[in-house]
């Protein structure tokens, strides 16, 4: 029986699963430099979390999430994202209390049934960063600022910033009956799912691609307090040099968000084209049971930063085996090649070596296809005058050196 992968989920091998390592160490060097703290969430929480968080009524949670009963009854779903449980840990947890930076980063996977396409899978890893505590508009330009920073520092440099202001408690409803008043009035010329989104979130008319048009002209009133920070956030953004599209249509799709909202979009990518989305959700923490605490964050889609980058050429040729041990012959021998590759790595330096139950000629031809610039070669004779061969594999120059000295040799070249 052979088997295979589930639809949507990834096998990611070789270079590219390198480049998510790459990206996933520049996105923890830059939350290092803005004093973020690394935390862990579960991949399965109760479905009802999500229900709550991101909105009964939104296409993650009515169609995309993954939920099933468990042997106990409950009701369980793999996560769709990660802003949910990390609110729900800082709750659970008693977060705010215990760190005096309640700037939180988590990088893993997460799990929605879409009909897959290229940039969009059903298992995908996000890069989620969640900054709590601070209603300053501040906090928006410094999330926005990191964001931009690790994708820059990824290869991902052709990005256009889009932002909204989705406003608050205090002037979002009345938008949203004028709103629904006038779908109301073309409610049999759209499209079947606007027609859906007209009784449960009229906003999301906004952003559909085949009627979103039609409204484009209706603008959200803000109340002071959201316009005062929109402005800030504008004005801010331009002092920094950051440049920004206000987009009206930009509503999201997850309906914990309050105030600011915004999408970093590649014009290297197709139809799904956001690298990162995210946004201001000041109301969530209360709701989910803690004390009323003012948040924003973002997640980067780390499969389309990847399809992007395609400039950085990680591979096993830029990332070179610095020595291959071979060796054949006896247990001795054999022993005393893998103890020689232990030492090496011990030391620090990328080794590889230890397939010596094959031929000389067919460890060597796997020493070249790792791009290994050396090779330590140990046969029946070298061991027996206690010596090794140490093989230039570039300049293809050989010469023994003493078996004692062979770490240290290898050592001394690569300064380690
Ligand atoms: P989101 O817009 O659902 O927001 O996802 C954020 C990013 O994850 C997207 O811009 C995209 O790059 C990537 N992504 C989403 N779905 C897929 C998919 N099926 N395949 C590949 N990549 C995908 C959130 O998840 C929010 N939790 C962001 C946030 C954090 N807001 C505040 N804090």
């Amino acid at each position: 029986m052979k088997y295979q992968t589930l639809k949507g989920m990834r096998n990611i091998v070789g270079s590219k699963a390198e480049k998510f390592d790459f990206i996933e160490s520049v996105a923890k060097s830059v939350f290092k430099k803005y004093n973020y703290n690394l935390l862990k969430i579960p991949v399965l929480e109760y479905a009802s979390l999500f229900l709550r968080s991101i909105g009964e009524t939104t296409d993650i949670v009515d169609k995309e999430m993954y939920v099933f009963e468990d042997k106990g009854k409950r009701h369980i779903a793999l996560r769709p994202e990660a802003t949910a449980g990390i609110v729900k840990t800082f709750v659970e947890e008693n977060l705010a209390q215990k760190f005096s930076s309640q700037k939180f980063y988590y990088i893993g996977q997460m799990f929605r049934q879409e009909r897959p396409q290229s940039g969009r899978y059903r298992e995908f890893t996000q890069i989620d960063c969640e900054y709590f505590g601070n209603p300053s508009v501040y906090a928006d330009i410094e999330i926005i600022m990191l964001a931009k920073e690790i994708l820059d520092f990824s290869g991902v440099n052709d990005t256009k910033i889009l932002i909204n202001s989705i406003g608050c408690a205090e002037c979002r409803p009345a938008f949203v009956n004028k709103l629904r008043g006038l779908i109301a009035g073309s409610l049999s010329g759209l499209c079947e799912d606007c027609r859906v989104r007209y009784q449960r979130n009229p906003l999301r008319v906004l952003d559909c691609k085949i009627d979103g048009e039609k409204f484009s002209d209706v603008k959200l009133e803000l109340c002071d307090s959201c316009r005062k920070d929109f402005e800030q956030l504008q004005l801010r953004l331009s002092e920094y040099k950051i440049d920004f599209t206000v987009s009206g249509s930009l509503v999201r799709g997850l309906d914990y968000y309050t105030k600011t909202v915004f999408e970093i979009v590649s014009s290297a990518l197709g139809s799904q084209n956001a690298v990162c989305a995210g946004g201001r959700y000041d109301t969530l923490v209360k709701e989910l049971g803690g004390f009323s605490t003012p948040a924003v964050g973002f997640a980067i889609g780390v499969d389309r930063v990847v399809e992007i980058a395609e400039s950085l050429s990680f591979s096993s040729a830029t990332s070179p085996v610095a020595c291959f041990v071979v060796a054949s012959g006896d247990e001795k021998i054999t022993g005393s090649g893998f103890d020689i590759l232990s030492k090496l790595r011990a030391a620090g330096l990328t080794a590889d070596g230890g397939y010596f139950n094959k031929s000389l000629k067919s460890q060597m031809r796997h020493a070249g296809s790792l791009n290994a610039i050396y090779t330590l070669i140990i046969g029946a004779d070298e061991f027996a005058a206690g010596k090794i061969i140490l093989r230039n594999m570039r300049t293809k120059e050989q010469r023994e050196i003493l078996f004692s000295e062979a770490v240290q040799e290898i050592q001394k070249i690569f300064k380690k």
